[in-house]
């Protein structure tokens, strides 16, 4: 029998990609009283209560949110699973911050309990923020992965995420070899890739914990499987940038390194990206490359501003990035609202459509997954968040003075969090009620 389900309640979306950002609030769709109709985990029919109201036959099981407003499931393009526990970690600027407490955490990874305990607390916290995908960062355990896997599986969440291939400038206990982390990201994209919707990302820390043998044998397995992912770090920290051109001085620069081993691409997605130089920007557009805007992390660890404005010009994806544990916030609503701020540094307002385009569509874009996820078109998989407007007295008062859905999104983005989220749905079924 065909599990089928209707939605009834406000939308909001944006119908297509754009290329410029004045295009995108001619996309937006707002329907105040509509109607979405699942089955099987996908959208059959989409549009206003009055016209669907036709085709609820009584196998539907219906609800509906007559308070909330109804938008499509976040996704967060860039997160590593076992930094949950040291999220909020003093004083550091990125290379310091890795060997004070990123690594120490990491290497309690090795030991499958503790990653199954945290996994578990990963994915309900994506869900209780509203994230319905994400591009995730494990350790260098191969078991670290299949905790992450086995904990997804339930939700039947379309998650991407990889093994660390980290081979030199690490703690032992956190370090593979070239060849081992071949063999190991091989046998997890066997067992892991597109197994129900689970997708693997060739995950290379950051150049300098690769040897040249570790980034050639990451570029032999892309070529190898062309269909899976590569995730990594680029251009953060100014300090990591130098690092990095001494480690490869015959490289032309920080990207450079990863296009020289085959590691760029349409389903490459590079994190941060804050200080790419005019060459760079030109090759991530022309290898059709996307960049994980983090702006909590970019913040928190001191990095840099990173120009939205410049990946418009150039053409380069782009998707909104936890980073947590860099980042502070599990929210992409709280991240929205730090992006925001991140552009007004730099005299660009980000419109709250953007923002909105930003964690939903843009960011399916950025991990090409626009043609499954991203809004509410038919065909599309029903992953979708039931959002609260006025979760606390403060967004109720600041609400009541608004009434234009812009003006009440733009407010959500900038006061909400996790406390907003009413109801997550994943692939057509409540995995999530907050309480
Ligand atoms: N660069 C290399 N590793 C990391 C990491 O764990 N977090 C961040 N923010 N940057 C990195
Ligand atoms: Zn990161």
């Amino acid at each position: 029998m065909k599990i089928k389900t209707a939605i009834r309640g406000q939308f909001l979306d944006i119908q297509t990609l754009v290329q410029q950002p004045e295009d995108i609030s001619g996309q937006v769709r707002h329907i105040e009283d509509g109607l979405l109709l699942i089955e099987d985990g996908k959208i059959i029919w989409f549009g206003t209560w009055q016209q669907g109201q036709q085709y609820l036959t009584e196998q539907f099981h219906v609800e509906h949110y007559p308070e909330q407003l109804i938008v499509p499931g976040f996704l967060d393009t860039h997160i590593h699973f076992p930094q949950t526990e040291m999220i909020a970690a003093y004083g550091e600027q990125l290379l310091e911050w890795l060997n004070t407490y990123t690594f120490p955490t990491e290497i309690q990874y090795q030991n499958k309990d503790h990653a199954d305990r945290m996994a578990k607390i990963f994915i309900e916290e994506l869900l209780k923020n509203g994230t319905t995908t994400a591009l995730v960062f494990c350790t260098v355990h191969p078991q670290s992965v299949d905790a992450l896997f086995e904990a997804a599986q339930p939700y039947n969440m379309r998650l991407i995420a990889g093994k660390v291939m980290m081979d030199r400038h690490a703690p032992e206990a956190l370090t593979d070899t070239a060849e081992q982390s071949y063999q190991d990201s091989k046998a997890l994209i066997e067992k892991w890739h597109e197994k129900g919707r689970a997708l693997y990302a060739i995950t290379p820390r950051f150049a300098p914990t690769s040897t040249p043998e570790q980034l050639d044998k990451a570029g032999q397995l892309k070529a190898e499987f062309p269909d899976v992912y590569v995730h990594t770090h680029l251009s953060e920290n100014k300090s990591e940038i130098e690092w990095v051109k001494a480690l490869f001085p015959e490289q032309n620069g920080y990207l450079d390194v990863y296009h020289h081993y085959g590691l760029t691409g349409k389903k490459s997605v590079f994190a941060h990206c804050v200080h790419l130089e005019d060459s760079e920007w030109n090759c991530m557009h022309d290898t059709d490359s996307a960049i994980a805007f983090c702006p909590t992390s970019n913040l928190f660890l001191g990095s840099g501003l990173f120009p939205v404005q410049k990946a418009w010009q150039k053409q380069v994806k782009i998707g909104l990035g936890t980073d947590v544990g860099a980042g502070t916030s599990f929210s992409l609503l709280q991240t929205a609202n730090e992006a925001y701020k991140v552009q007004q540094l730099q005299g660009y307002s980000l419109s709250a459509f953007e923002a909105l385009y930003h964690a939903t569509l843009g960011s399916a874009h950025a991990l090409d997954l626009d043609h499954q996820l991203g809004n509410f078109n038919v065909g599309k998989e029903a992953d979708f968040v039931v959002l609260d407007l006025n979760a606390t007295c403060l967004q109720q008062l600041r609400q009541s003075t608004i009434s234009n859905i812009e003006d009440k999104l733009f407010t959500l983005l900038t006061l909400g969090d996790d406390r907003n989220v009413f109801a997550t749905y994943v692939y057509g079924q409540k995995v999530y009620q907050k309480s």
